[in-house]
């Protein structure tokens, strides 16, 4: 951990299990009977997603995309460039993408065309962070985790020039 971050506890280890339990307990009863495929969006979803897909009582498969990042900034360049594509078959599949947090709702715009196209039989996003105070989207995101406000938070999976992905907890990023 470099001395000029500064990280403030956000959301504790407790608070983190216990609303990805609740997602997933949701998605179990939601998905009954049909073999989802979860698309986690790289980097920043890899421990969301793998705590949530294990805690689903069902059948699934998963994927992954990735999309190009944010570089070094906090604010993102408002354009989005896919760098690793998929490499499952969605056609009449029930796809669940998987997001660490949506901030302007860019990234997931671009991801819902991309899958779109595909012509899955359904199409749901899980996100476990949302900014309520900047997000623009035409259309729902149905499973949240935690709506914050217009914060740059770290750890959990979450980045912020490529540190601290690894930490257990989220917390708030000040310099
Ligand atoms: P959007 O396209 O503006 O919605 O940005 C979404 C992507 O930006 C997320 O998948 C994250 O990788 C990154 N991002 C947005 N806000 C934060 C943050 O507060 N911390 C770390 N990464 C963030
Ligand atoms: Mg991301």
């Amino acid at each position: 951990m470099q001395d000029k971050d500064k990280l403030e506890i956000y959301l504790d280890r407790k608070s983190i299990n216990k609303r990805v339990k609740a997602i997933a307990d949701r998605i179990t009863q939601d998905y009954k009977g049909k073999v989802p495929i979860f698309i986690g969006v790289l980097n920043g979803s890899f421990i969301f997603m793998s705590d949530l897909v294990r805690q689903v009582k069902l059948n699934s498969e998963i994927d992954f995309l990735k999309l190009s990042s944010y570089g070094d900034n906090k604010i993102s360049s408002g354009e989005v460039r896919l760098l690793k594509d998929l490499n499952c078959v969605l056609a009449d599949r029930d796809i669940i993408v998987v997001e660490d947090i949506i901030d302007s709702g860019l990234s997931i715009s671009y991801i819902r065309n991309l899958i779109a196209n595909h012509k899955p039989n359904s199409l749901e996003f899980a996100s476990l962070l949302y900014k309520k105070t900047t997000v623009k989207l035409d259309f729902k995101i149905k499973y949240i985790g935690f709506k914050i406000p217009n914060k740059f938070v770290v750890g959990y999976g979450l980045d912020y020039a490529q540190k601290y992905r690894n930490l257990k907890q989220i917390y708030v990023l000040k310099h």
